[in-house]
């Protein structure tokens, strides 16, 4: 049993977490829109115009913030009209990204606005800055926030939709420096510009405009596009980063059968989050002190080797608890940096790499990864607080410190989620808590055998369990199992 001690400073606060740190993203790929969240409305599969009841009823149930669509790559290639009138007038594309297969565009704008509606988010639209034009993106906007009468507004409304639904997230372009057209910074921060001005705020309403920002440690693309934003009095309210937890992009390695080396290597790689969000921050900070641009970390997950037999343009991937493991060090990590880190969307919602859902025709199942959302949802729209904990790193040679943490504040509530990296060790946590009395707690975990993970047999293998905690005299104690993801709930 390990002895840890950790120190809580409820008056030292670092930032506010904004719900949309918990946010996600569903892309034309593979089977997480067709066969995933959209089944049709023929579909014997309880549905609302197509949607399955059974995912919005998930989606609501952690709280899901916000979601970004249609990519991804797919977005730097997708034309919007061809997604909006009757169905069977809707032209099919190749989706030229993920497996070539025929995309026949029957989730649209409207499906997406209404999935939205359903599940009580904020729609994150990514635009086609790659391959599409100027007044394409324009009179998107125009059709979905504009309430007076003009052209696209009427389309709208001859396509069933009387009111505009407003949009606050729009992204304009997606990864430029490669799929997305490979630009050069120079390039892409004159087109952003371009496209960004012909993007108005509508009848009252006011974009959030997100402009592609760095592929993992690419620091040259953040320093080009903040210096080009504040010599043009900003025009971009996030930078959206890009980072994946592989080791080695030419040697992914499997979801579900890994080495103790495989899954070391994949923790250093998660804890370096940590560094590229500090180095990010610091050229952020140099252009924009008062923080008027937010780090969107708009992709980040695992990305493992596709299940056997599956289409390698599917990306499809099984979870295990190594997955809830990373899942809890970018969250913890993300409210440690939520002083600039505004949003963070994992990839993807549903049959797509890091999933939270997989889906085979009727049946749906819940990941190890669904459930850290479920134990870090209290953390949304509250105070990430200072949370020094003693460490033990893992692995000599690699950053795999034992337990991840974080802390924050809300309406009298403290909310700690931990998560112990150990394959064998109990931690025994020990925690001073300053600037907060506590008078009740209670806790949850997620545990299990690093490998393990739930099936369609069996989709109850991991789950969330009730865990005892103590708190007394101004000390919170937990135990952590081995490989685990603690959440601690505190009550003034
Ligand atoms: O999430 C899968 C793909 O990863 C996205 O389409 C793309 O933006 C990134 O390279």
């Amino acid at each position: 049993m390990k002895q840890i001690k950790m120190v809580i400073n409820a008056d030292d606060k670092l930032g506010h977490v904004n719900r949309e740190i918990y946010g996600h993203f569903s892309e034309h790929l593979g089977k997480c829109i067709y066969g995933g969240i959209f089944v049709g409305e023929g579909s014997p599969i309880p549905n609302i115009h197509g949607i399955r009841k059974d995912v919005i009823e998930a989606f609501k149930a952690i709280r899901m913030p916000v979601l970004r669509w249609p990519g991804g790559c797919f977005a730097d290639e997708y034309h919007w009209k061809d997604g909006i009138g009757p169905k069977e007038d809707r032209p099919c594309m190749i989706n030229t990204n993920w497996g070539g297969v025929t995309e026949d565009n029957s989730f649209g704008t409207h499906e997406f606005m209404e999935l939205c509606e359903l599940v009580g988010c904020e729609p994150y639209i990514a635009g086609n800055l790659g391959s599409g034009t100027v007044q394409e993106l324009s009179e998107w906007v125009e059709y979905l926030t504009f309430d007076g009468k003009s052209p696209m507004a009427d389309l709208r409304r001859k396509n069933g939709q009387d009111k505009p639904w407003g949009l606050k997230y729009l992204g304009i372009g997606n990864e430029n420096w490669g799929g997305g057209g490979n630009m050069e910074p120079e390039y892409y921060a004159g087109q952003y510009r371009q496209y960004r001005t012909f993007c108005r705020n509508h009848s009252g309403n006011k974009l959030f405009a997100i402009a592609c920002g760095p592929n993992g440690s690419d620091y040259h693309w953040t320093e080009v596009m903040m210096k080009n934003l504040k010599a043009f009095d900003w025009m971009a309210d996030g930078l959206a980063l890009h980072f994946y937890s592989v080791p080695e992009w030419n040697k992914k390695g499997k979801a579900v059968e890994f080495s103790e080396e495989e899954y070391y290597e994949l923790l250093n790689t998660t804890n370096f989050t940590d560094e590229l969000l500090r180095r990010h921050t610091q050229i952020m900070d140099h252009y924009d002190p008062e923080g008027k641009v937010a780090l969107i970390v708009d992709e980040w997950g695992t990305w493992f080797e596709v299940e056997e037999g599956t289409n390698p343009g599917f990306l499809y991937q099984q979870n295990t608890m190594r997955d809830a493991l990373v899942a809890a060090i970018s969250l913890n990590t993300f409210n440690r940096h939520s002083a600039r880190v505004k949003m963070a969307n994992i990839a993807q919602a549903v049959n797509v790499l890091q999933a939270i859902l997989l889906i085979e025709g009727e049946k749906m199942i819940k990941t190890p990864t669904y459930h850290v959302f479920d134990l870090f949802k209290d953390h949304q729209d509250s105070d990430c607080v200072y949370c020094y904990t003693s460490n033990e790193n893992l692995k000599e040679g690699k950053n795999v410190p034992m337990i991840s943490s974080s802390a924050t504040v809300k309406d009298g509530v403290m909310t700690v989620t931990l998560a112990n990296c150990s394959l064998t060790e109990e931690a025994e946590v020990d925690a001073d808590l300053y600037g907060f009395s506590g008078s009740s707690v209670s806790a949850r975990v997620l545990t299990d055998e690093v490998h393990a993970h739930n099936d369609f047999e069996n989709g109850d293998k991991v789950t969330i369990k009730e865990h005892s905690a103590e708190i007394a005299g101004g000390k919170l104690k937990v135990s952590l199992p081995p490989v685990s993801v603690v959440q601690v709930t505190i009550r003034a």
